[in-house]
């Protein structure tokens, strides 16, 4: 589904990312983990059409779509979900709602239907402004919301920063319950969430991705992977 070959990406003369590769399959959940700084964030820039990559390929369900514009490679059915848990603070949840599903040309009912049945606390909440949700509940909004007009990969980025256990038990929940949807590519630096959900883990450090990990007891048993963040 999607496919990254060799990409390069520099920020003026710093070169960020460095011949990264990376794939992954239509219904896979696969993590990115890595040290403050190594990259991951830009990488996801990259892929969704935000940076362009100075050298390689990315490839989307078939079509070369590095270089392109954000909007036309969302279109394409690649969300991103941002690592700032930013949400139109003074709209109400069902109008961030609806702003989405009007990008998507979806209908509202529908859209709302889909992030009640991810999250049904939510609707208790549809008419109050999405600056009073806790920040967990403004992370569900924002994966929600990024479902509307059903994409066929999300890239989510750090879901649990910041965030008290209790409420990552929901956003496991929360993207557990997604596979059945989409294909995740998901940033996490909380190797217990990654244990739970990954079909396959990459690490990154300096701009690059030197292991990919895909033993389902390595990923699990955390500990040969600590040393990496
Ligand atoms: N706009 C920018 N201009 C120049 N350098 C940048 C810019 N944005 C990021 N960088 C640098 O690129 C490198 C990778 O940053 P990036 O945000 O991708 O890391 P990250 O792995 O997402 O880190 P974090 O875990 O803190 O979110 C860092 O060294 C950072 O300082
Ligand atoms: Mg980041």
């Amino acid at each position: 589904m999607l496919s990254v070959e060799n990409v390069t990406v520099t920020y003026g003369p710093a070169v960020v990312l460095q011949d990264i590769s990376l794939r992954i399959g239509p219904g896979e959940i696969v993590f990115i983990a890595g040290r403050n700084g190594a990259g991951k964030t830009t990488l996801l820039k990259t892929v969704s059409g935000f940076l362009k990559p100075r050298q390689g390929t990315i490839a989307f369900q078939g079509n070369d779509v590095a270089g392109q514009r954000p909007e036309r490679i969302a279109r394409s059915g690649l969300r991103y979900v941002f690592q700032d848990k930013r949400v139109f603070s003074q709209l109400t949840v069902r109008e961030n709602i609806e702003l989405a599903a009007f990008g998507a040309g979806e209908k509202l009912s529908d859209a709302i239907a889909k992030v009640v049945s991810l999250y049904p606390k939510i609707q208790q909440f549809l008419d109050v402004p999405a600056g009073g949700l806790s920040g967990g509940q403004r992370q569900i909004l924002l994966i929600g919301r990024a479902l509307v007009g059903s994409p066929k990969l999300l890239l989510i980025d750090e879901p649990t920063e910041g965030l008290a256990a209790g409420t990552i038990n929901d956003i496991l929940n929360v993207l557990n319950d997604m596979r059945r949807w989409v294909g995740m590519l998901i940033v996490e630096q909380n190797l217990s969430v990654v244990g739970m959900l990954a079909n396959r883990l990459y690490i990154m450090q300096e701009g690059r991705i030197v292991r990919e990990v895909t033993d389902p007891d390595e990923i699990r048993a955390k500990s040969a992977l600590e040393k990496y963040l």
